[in-house]
């Protein structure tokens, strides 16, 4: 076992924050290892279907917030996103992931008409949902539709940095309710955050990882800060490859049994960040099913990646990435094996 001391707040602020190349390796050492005695070299594609782009909210951060007038908006009908899962299918896809903004155009009947109708074709897959924050009573529905795992990030655990990324009318508070609530409802729950956002300090990343452990979700979702040119952000600095990588690593060795995807962001500050995830401890993949012709209006940041390829070239290119570093593609529903919580239908 690689020797990496996690036994302290001051211990995990120096693997935080250190710039020493051997010291981070070994952190990464570290999270494979751990990777591998509960997840192998397996490495599970999920396929992600943004489904809108219109967004009520408006955080400082976000490409297709409110505010943001030159974002060309679009939302997918039942039809296309059918589609889109059927494309998936056909790849080899058994986990969707449906995500979009905040769009009051999708109401709560809307959004279980559309999780009956994917579960109706699709009754083994996973189906994720990924749209924000909305009543308990809406998310028991979308349970109950067949929905059977949910993504919000927390974006940050520190209150005061929670209000310098968001307007007053949203609260931290109201967010990880929200995530406590899916939880208890029985959803394989993912949290997550961005790395090197404005006036985040190592302080505030010690924070999201202790929050992270008291949560204890299925998935956590960790990407680089990269700022979009329309935003209140537009001219900060992103968040760097390196940091990344060693919150990657460090949530690996403190919640062993979390899935952790090697996400789009972290490909696009690199052309290899996504393989370097893996190599610190990753073990998701989430290629995009979206029609092509609306990839490149869901612009969260700038620059994003694949956004003129098919579903088909992403699944394959993943594929091929994956195997050159050992790695093996893994189409199945990917369960994590994080389990309290988790009635046993699911
Ligand atoms: N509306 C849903 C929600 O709030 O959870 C899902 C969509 S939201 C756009 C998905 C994630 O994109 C956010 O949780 C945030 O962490 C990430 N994101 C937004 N803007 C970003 C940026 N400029 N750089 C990197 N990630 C960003
Ligand atoms: Fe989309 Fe490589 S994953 S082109």
């Amino acid at each position: 076992m690689n020797m990496v001391d996690l036994s302290g707040d001051a211990e995990i602020l120096h693997y935080i924050t250190t710039d020493d190349p051997a010291e981070a390796e070994s952190l990464y050492a570290a999270a494979r290892e751990v990777r591998e005695e509960h997840y192998g070299q397996d490495v599970y594609f999920r396929g992600l279907i943004e489904f809108t782009n219109y967004c009520k909210n408006d955080c400082y951060y976000c490409g297709i917030r409110r505010s943001n007038s030159n974002a060309e908006r679009y939302h997918l009908s039942m039809e296309q996103i059918l589609y889109c899962c059927q494309m998936g299918d056909m790849l080899g896809y058994r986990s969707f992931v449906l995500q979009g903004g905040e769009d009051p155009w999708f109401t709560d009947d809307r959004i279980t008409e559309m999780v009956e109708a994917i579960r109706r074709e699709y009754p083994e897959h996973a189906i994720t949902l990924s749209i924000g924050e909305r009543k308990r009573e809406s998310y028991e529905r979308f349970f109950q539709a067949g929905a059977n795992r949910y993504l919000l990030r927390h974006e940050t655990a520190n209150d005061e940095h929670y209000g310098k990324l968001h307007p007053a009318v949203m609260s931290l508070a109201e967010r990880k309710d929200c995530l406590f609530a899916l939880r208890d409802i029985g959803y394989q729950v993912g949290a997550g955050f961005m790395v090197g956002t404005p006036y985040q300090t190592p302080e505030c990343l010690l924070e999201d990882l202790r929050f992270l452990e008291k949560l204890d979700p299925h998935m956590v979702g960790i990407g680089p800060f990269i700022p979009q040119a329309a935003t209140p952000f537009g001219a900060c600095p992103g968040g760097t490859l390196e940091q990344t990588l060693r919150m990657l690593a460090l949530t690996r060795l403190l919640l062993p049994k979390t899935l952790l995807p090697a996400t789009t962001a972290l490909g696009t500050i690199d052309p290899r960040g996504r393989e370097l995830g893996l190599m610190a401890g990753a073990n998701v993949v989430m290629p995009n099913l979206s029609p092509k012709a609306v990839r490149k209006l869901y612009a969260l940041y700038d620059n994003k990646i694949c956004t003129g390829d098919e579903a088909a070239e992403c699944r394959f290119c993943m594929e091929g990435r994956i195997r050159d570093y050992g790695f093996v593609p893994d189409m199945g529903r990917g369960d994590s094996r994080v389990e309290i919580g988790v009635p046993a239908s699911v």
